[in-house]
C-alpha cells in the first residue's frame, strides 16, 4: 500500500505543478482532496487493513494531505503573483490618465458672489423678497403712479390673481423696511422679468442686485462713496464713475452711475446702475403699512441702488450676446471655471 500512496502523491504534487490556473488548480483540489477524492477513498479503505498497519498508513494519509494541501497553497500563490506581473506589464504608463471633470460656478454667480462680498464688508446684510410680487411691494410703495409705463401688462407679467413677476428687485426694499426698523444696510441679489422680447441684449429673466441704506444723516456723498469703493473693487483703481441726473419714482434726486474703463468697451463711458436717495414718499407709504413712523423722513434718510448683473457681465468679459449666458454651453462656461 505504502508505495501506492507514494505515487498517489507523485501524481498529485506533478499535476498541481503543472496547473496553468486557478480553475485547474480547483479542480486538482476536488480530485485529490474533495470528499469522493483519491485520499479520500484511500482513507476509507484503511477499515479493511488489519488493524496493527492502520497508525503506519494514516500516518502517511495525512501527510500525504499536508503535502497536497501546501502544494495547492504554493502554486495558487505563483499563479495569481504572475497574474498581477501579467496586468501590470499590460499597463501603458505612458499614457495620459482620465481626466476628472470638474464643475465650475456660472459666470453670473461669480459676480454676484463679488458683489455681495464687497458689500457685506461694508455692512450690508443679504435680504430677499418672493419672485411673485403684489403690484403694492412692485410699484404702488415704491410711489409708481398708476399710469406708469412699467406698470402696463406689455412690460411686466402679471398673473390672473392681479399679482405680478417683480419687474425689478426694489420691492426688496419695500419687504425690508416693512419687516425692521432703521438702520438699514442691506444687499437684495435677486431675478427680475419684463415682457421684452428676447434678443442678443435682453432676457425676460435676468438678475438685479439691489442695495438699501437707511441710516440717520445718510447723503448723496455717503451714495457716491459706497458705489465708488464697490467699483474699485470689482474692477480696479484705475475706474472712473460718474454720476448722471436720471429720474426713478422712488429715489430723488436719481442717478444713473456710470464707469469708464480702458479694458471695457474700449473706454467709453458705460451704464452699471440707476440709483438716488431714497424719496420721502417711499418712507411716509411704509410707515402708513407698518402703522407707526419707524421711518420718519425728518429722522431718516438713506440710499437705494440697483445693478443688473447680465449687463455687467456683458462688460466686464466682452459678450457680444446676452443669451451665451443662458444657453449653458459648455465651451463657453468652461472659460470662467476656476
Ligand atoms: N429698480 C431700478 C431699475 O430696475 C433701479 C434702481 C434701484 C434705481 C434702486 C434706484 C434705486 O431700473
Amino acid at each position: 500500500m505504502d508505495n501506492d500512496l507514494y505515487k498517489l502523491q507523485r501524481t498529485a504534487l506533478d499535476e498541481i505543478q503543472q496547473a496553468e490556473s486557478k480553475m485547474a488548480l480547483e479542480n486538482l483540489r476536488v480530485k485529490f482532496l474533495g470528499k469522493a477524492g483519491a485520499i479520500s477513498r484511500l482513507s476509507e479503505n484503511m477499515r479493511k487493513l488489519p488493524k496493527e498497519d492502520r497508525p503506519h498508513t494514516g500516518k502517511l494519509l495525512n501527510e500525504i494531505r499536508n503535502a497536497v494541501t501546501a502544494a495547492l497553497e504554493s502554486r495558487l500563490d505563483t499563479i495569481e503573483a504572475e497574474g498581477t506581473a501579467q496586468i501590470l506589464s499590460d499597463i501603458d504608463e505612458t499614457l495620459p490618465g482620465t481626466r476628472f471633470r470638474v464643475g465650475g460656478l456660472h459666470p453670473l454667480t461669480l459676480l454676484q458672489d463679488q458683489a455681495v462680498r464687497t458689500f457685506r464688508r461694508l455692512g450690508f446684510a443679504l435680504a430677499d423678497g418672493p419672485d411673485i410680487e403684489t403690484e403694492w411691494h412692485c410699484f404702488d410703495a415704491l410711489n409708481t403712479p398708476a399710469n406708469h409705463p412699467a406698470r402696463n401688462d406689455s412690460d411686466t407679467f402679471y398673473l390672473p390673481d392681479g399679482r405680478l413677476l417683480r419687474s425689478h428687485t426694489s420691492s426688496v426694499q419695500i419687504r425690508t423696511m416693512g419687516a425692521q426698523k432703521p438702520p438699514v444696510r442691506v444687499i437684495g441679489p435677486g431675478a427680475a422679468y419684463r415682457r421684452d422680447e428676447i434678443d442678443a441684449t435682453h432676457l425676460n429673466q435676468f438678475n438685479q442686485l439691489e442695495g438699501l441704506y437707511v441710516d440717520r444723516d445718510v447723503s448723496v456723498a455717503d451714495l457716491k462713496g459706497t458705489l465708488e469703493y464697490f467699483v474699485r473693487e470689482l474692477l480696479g483703481h484705475e475706474v472712473q464713475t460718474r454720476l448722471r441726473p436720471h429720474f426713478f419714482p422712488f429715489t430723488e434726486p436719481s442717478f444713473e452711475l456710470d464707469i469708464r474703463l480702458q479694458a471695457i468697451q474700449g473706454g467709453k463711458w458705460m451704464e452699471l446702475l440707476g440709483c438716488g436717495m431714497v424719496h420721502p414718499a417711499v418712507f411716509e407709504e411704509i410707515n402708513a403699512k407698518r402703522g407707526d413712523s419707524a421711518y420718519d423722513p425728518e429722522d431718516w434718510t438713506g440710499f437705494a441702488f440697483g445693478m443688473g448683473l447680465e449687463r455687467l457681465a456683458m462688460s466686464l468679459f466682452g459678450l457680444p450676446d446676452i443669451r451665451l449666458l443662458i444657453e449653458n454651453d459648455q465651451r463657453f462656461l468652461a472659460q470662467f471655471a476656476r
